[in-house]
C-alpha cells in the first residue's frame, strides 16, 4: 500500500543499478533511508569513496512511510526523558535535533531539493473532553527548561475543542521527495548507489559484505537499516511497534496546519498539498509488531470520519518503529567492532535522528570529534534507565517462544485452509506458515523466523508474516521486507 508521498514520484521504479561486480571501497553503507543517505552524502562531501546498497529502492523503508514532520522535541515527550535522564540530557536532545533540522534545511537549499520543506509550528494538545485525564504541565516545563519557546496553543482551528502547547519554528516536508533528492545529490558527489541489491551476509571481522551478485570489501561498514542486520545485543529490550496512516480529502472544513499531536491517547494529524489538491492524514493505532488486533486501517478511517467531513479516502500505509529501552537512540560503533557502525532506536522521531546519525557516523569514520557522539553512543550501558523495558521486551520474546511453539494447531490437510485464510500450523512436526490467497493459490513457508527462531504471525492488513520478537517482516512469498533477518522464510512444497 502506497504512502501519500508517492504522489508525483515512482518509488518502485528505481533509478540506480543493481550491483553486478565485486568492489573495494572505504565505506559501505547498507540501507538507503534517511540515515544511510545522510551518512553517505557527508562522507562523499569529505572526499571518501562510498558505496550504498539498498535491498529495494531509495525510500522503500520507513523514511518513505513516515509523516514528514521535523521537530526538536520528541513525540513521546521530553518530560519522560527528563524523568529517566536529567535536564542536561533533554537540553542536548533539543539542541542536537534542532541542528539536524537546520542541516536538512541547508541541504534542501544547497542541492535544490523539491520536497515542500517549510517551517511550521508544532502543537501538542489534549481534547477538552479528555482534559481531566491529562496534565501538560510537566511537558511545558521540560520544553521551556531545554530552551524552547512554548506558548498556549490557542490559534488551532480544529473541529473539536482542545487545549495545549505550541512550539514555533519546527518544519515539515515530503520525506520521500527529500530522500530521492538527497540520493541524487549523493550520486553527483560520487556515491555509488545500488538499488535491488540486498545484503545477505556481513563478515564484520574481515570487512566483507555479500549480496546475491557481488562481494564488497570495505574498511568501514554502516548498518543504516533502521535496526542492525543479524544478531545484535541492542535488539534485546528494543520495543518494536507498527503504526497506521490514512489520508483523505475533505468535502468541507478546514485542513489543520502544522505538526499536530492529539493526546487521545495519541494521533498525529497533518495536511499536505499536491497538484492543487489538499489532503489530511492521520497516524495512530500503534501496537507491538506481530500482535495485531482488528482492522487498524478501519479504525483510522473511523477516527478521521468522527472528527472531519471526509469526502474520500486516498491512501493508507503503515510503518515500523524501534524504541530503545532508555529512550535515546543508539548511534555509533557496534560493540566489539571498531569498523562497524549502526544507528537505531529512533522511535517515531527518526527523520531527525537519522540526519543527526549521518553527522555522527561520518565524523566517527573520519576520526573527527563530534559533540553529540558521547550522548548517543551505541556502546553505552544504562541498566538503571533500561531495566523496566528490557525486562518487559525479553518477557515478550520468552512468551512468544513458549506459546507459539507449544500452542499451534495441527493441520491434517492443506484443504482445511480456506481462500483468503492464513494460519500457522504444525504439519508432520514442523511449524508452517500456510496461506491460501483469494484466488485459491496455496503458499507454504517455514514459520520459523531465520533471525532467532521465533514463530511468525500473519498480518492481515498488510498481507505479511511478522515476527513478534525483533520485528522481522516477510511478504506472502517469504521475502524479507524489513527487520534484522537476512534470509527469507524457507519455502516448503505442500505435500498433502
Ligand atoms: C508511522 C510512522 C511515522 C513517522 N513519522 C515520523 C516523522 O514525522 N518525523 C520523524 O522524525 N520520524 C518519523 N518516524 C520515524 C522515522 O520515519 C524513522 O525513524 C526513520 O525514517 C528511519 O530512517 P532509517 O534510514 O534509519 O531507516 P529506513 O528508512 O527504514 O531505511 C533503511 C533502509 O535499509 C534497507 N535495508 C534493510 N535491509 C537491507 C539489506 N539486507 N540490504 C540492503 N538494504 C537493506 C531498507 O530497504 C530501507 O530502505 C515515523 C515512523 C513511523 C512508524
Ligand atoms: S526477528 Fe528476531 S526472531 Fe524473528
Amino acid at each position: 500500500m502506497d504512502a501519500i508521498w508517492t504522489l508525483g514520484s515512482d518509488v518502485a521504479a528505481g533509478v540506480f543499478p543493481t550491483l553486478q561486480e565485486d568492489r573495494e571501497v572505504d565505506v559501505a553503507v547498507i540501507g538507503a533511508g534517511i540515515t544511510g543517505m545522510s551518512t553517505a552524502l557527508q562522507l562523499a562531501e569529505a572526499g571518501r569513496n562510498v558505496l550504498v546498497l539498498e535491498s529495494h529502492s531509495v525510500g522503500y523503508g520507513v523514511t518513505g512511510g513516515s509523516t514528514g514532520n521535523l521537530y526538536s522535541p520528541l513525540a513521546s515527550g521530553l518530560a519522560s526523558i527528563r524523568s529517566k535522564w536529567d535536564s542536561t540530557a533533554v537540553a542536548d536532545v533539543v539542541t542536537s535535533r534542532a541542528e539536524a533540522v537546520d542541516r536538512i534545511e541547508a541541504w534542501v537549499q544547497q542541492y535544490g531539493i523539491e520536497c515542500d520543506f517549510r517551517r511550521t509550528p508544532l502543537y501538542r494538545v489534549v481534547p477538552s473532553a479528555d482534559e481531566a485525564n491529562h496534565s501538560l504541565d510537566d511537558e511545558r516545563d521540560a520544553m521551556a527548561a531545554a530552551g524552547l519557546t512554548v506558548t498556549d496553543a490557542d490559534d488551532l482551528e480544529l473541529p473539536f475543542e482542545t487545549r495545549g502547547l505550541k512550539v514555533e519554528n519546527q518544519a515539515q516536508f515530503n520525506p520521500l521527495h527529500y530522500l530521492q533528492g538527497l540520493a541524487q545529490a549523493a550520486s553527483r558527489a560520487g556515491v555509488a548507489i545500488h538499488e535491488h541489491s540486498p545484503v545477505r551476509e556481513v563478515d564484520d571481522k574481515h570487512g566483507v559484505i555479500v549480496t546475491d551478485t557481488a562481494r564488497i570489501t570495505a574498511q568501514h561498514i554502516v548498518h543504516a537499516t533502521h535496526t542492525p542486520k543479524g544478531i545484535s545485543m541492542l535488539q534485546g529490550g528494543m520495543l518494536t511497534s507498527r503504526e497506521y496512516a490514512v489520508s483523505a480529502r475533505l468535502s468541507q472544513g478546514h485542513y489543520p496546519e502544522g505538526i499536530l499531536w492529539v493526546l487521545d491517547p495519541f494521533h498525529s494529524l497533518r495536511s499536505y498539498r499536491h497538484g492543487g489538491e489538499q489532503y489530511l492524514m492521520a497516524i495512530g493505532e500503534k501496537h507491538k509488531t506481530g500482535e495485531h488486533q482488528g482492522d487498524h486501517y478501519q479504525k483510522m478511517r473511523e477516527y478521521l470520519e468522527r472528527h472531519f467531513d471526509v469526502a474520500s479516502f486516498t491512501h493508507e500505509w503503515s510503518a515500523q518503529q524501534y524504541t530503545s529501552p532508555d529512550g535515546l537512540p543508539y548511534i555509533g560503533r557496534m560493540h566489539g567492532r571498531d569498523n562497524v557502525y549502526l544507528a537505531t532506536g529512533f522511535a517515531a522521531d527518526g527523520l531527525v535522528w537519522g540526519t543527526l546519525a549521518g553527522s555522527i557516523l561520518s565524523d566517527l569514520i573520519q576520526e573527527r570529534d563530534n559533540p553529540w557522539h558521547a550522548r548517543y553512543d551505541a556502546r553505552r550501558i544504562t541498566p538503571g534507565k533500561s531495566a523496566s523495558q528490557y525486562a518487559k521486551e525479553n518477557a515478550t520474546v520468552a512468551k512468544h517462544m513458549f506459546k507459539d511453539y507449544l500452542g499451534t494447531d495441527k493441520l491434517k490437510t492443506f484443504d482445511d485452509v480456506a481462500p483468503g485464510e492464513a494460519r500457522v500450523a504444525t504439519v508432520d512436526g514442523e511449524k508452517l506458515a500456510v496461506r491460501r490467497d483469494e484466488a485459491g493459490e496455496l503458499k507454504v513457508l517455514s514459520a520459523v523466523c531465520p533471525h532467532m527462531k521465533c514463530i511468525v504471525h500473519w498480518n492481515a492488513a498488510e498481507t505479511t508474516w511478522d515476527c513478534p520478537c525483533h520485528g522481522s517482516r516477510f511478504d506472502a512469498n517469504g521475502e524479507v521486507i524489513e527487520g534484522p533477518a537476512y534470509e527469507m522464510l524457507a519455502r516448503r512444497t505442500p505435500g498433502t
